[in-house]
């Protein structure tokens, strides 16, 4: 790795990874080259992003998902692990504006892209509409499973910009985040309410031009 940067916005990892066998192995097949396919392995590569609007360059191992970059290199630990295996939404985030699990994205994928966390969505003090939704219509019980909901919700309604979906809709394009407290009806409230206000707004302004 020989790309640098000013020291404030580049991060330099070293991932701990597997060693080979010390065991001698007659068995070996010499064409597979085992200790080759674990040098590969330990190999770091440039990964550069913008998280919540930081830019920053990373050397990471390939297989440091976006998940545990996100939680274990930069402390952002709002986005959640649930079930790390693409199942519970607990860890979506926003790339590129789009929604996607964190947990079943090697960030090594994600070189050049706009990654949006639920700490990147609020501006400065004021929260973002669909956060405060969530507070104003109590979709929460332990919380864990709301970044997810949130940055889902907000992905959802920039996915469908002007649409008007209904409640069936709503639940079936937030299906893949699940709620172990099931706050699932105040969730879809906090959601239709931002949609409909999100539709009326520009519809009023259009109205006073
Ligand atoms: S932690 Fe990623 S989907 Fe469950
Ligand atoms: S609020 Fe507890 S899992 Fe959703």
């Amino acid at each position: 790795m020989t790309e640098q940067t000013t020291s404030d916005s580049f991060d330099r990892f070293s991932d701990p990874a597997p060693q080979p066998s010390s065991q001698p192995n007659s068995q070996q097949n010499p064409v597979l080259q085992p200790d080759a396919g674990l040098s590969l392995l330990n190999e770091h590569h440039p990964v550069k992003l913008s998280i919540n609007g930081q830019k920053q360059i990373f050397e990471l191992t390939p297989w440091t998902t976006l998940l545990d970059l996100l939680r274990e290199r930069m402390g952002l630990t709002g986005t959640k692990k649930g079930c790390d295996h693409g199942q519970c939404g607990a860890c979506t985030v926003l790339v590129e504006g789009k929604r996607i699990n964190a947990c079943l994205t090697l960030a090594v994928m994600m070189d050049g892209a706009e990654i949006t966390t639920i700490e990147g969505l609020a501006l400065g003090e004021a929260l973002h509409p669909m956060q405060a939704a969530f507070v104003e219509h109590d979709a929460f019980q332990c919380g864990y499973c709301t970044p997810g909901q949130i940055c889902s919700a907000v992905g959802l309604l920039e996915e469908q910009a002007g649409k008007q979906l209904s409640d069936h809709e709503l639940r079936e394009q937030m299906s893949g985040n699940l709620c172990r407290c099931g706050a699932y009806p105040n969730i879809l409230d906090a959601v239709r309410e931002v949609m409909n206000n999100s539709i009326t707004a520009p519809q009023a302004d259009q109205e006073a031009a």
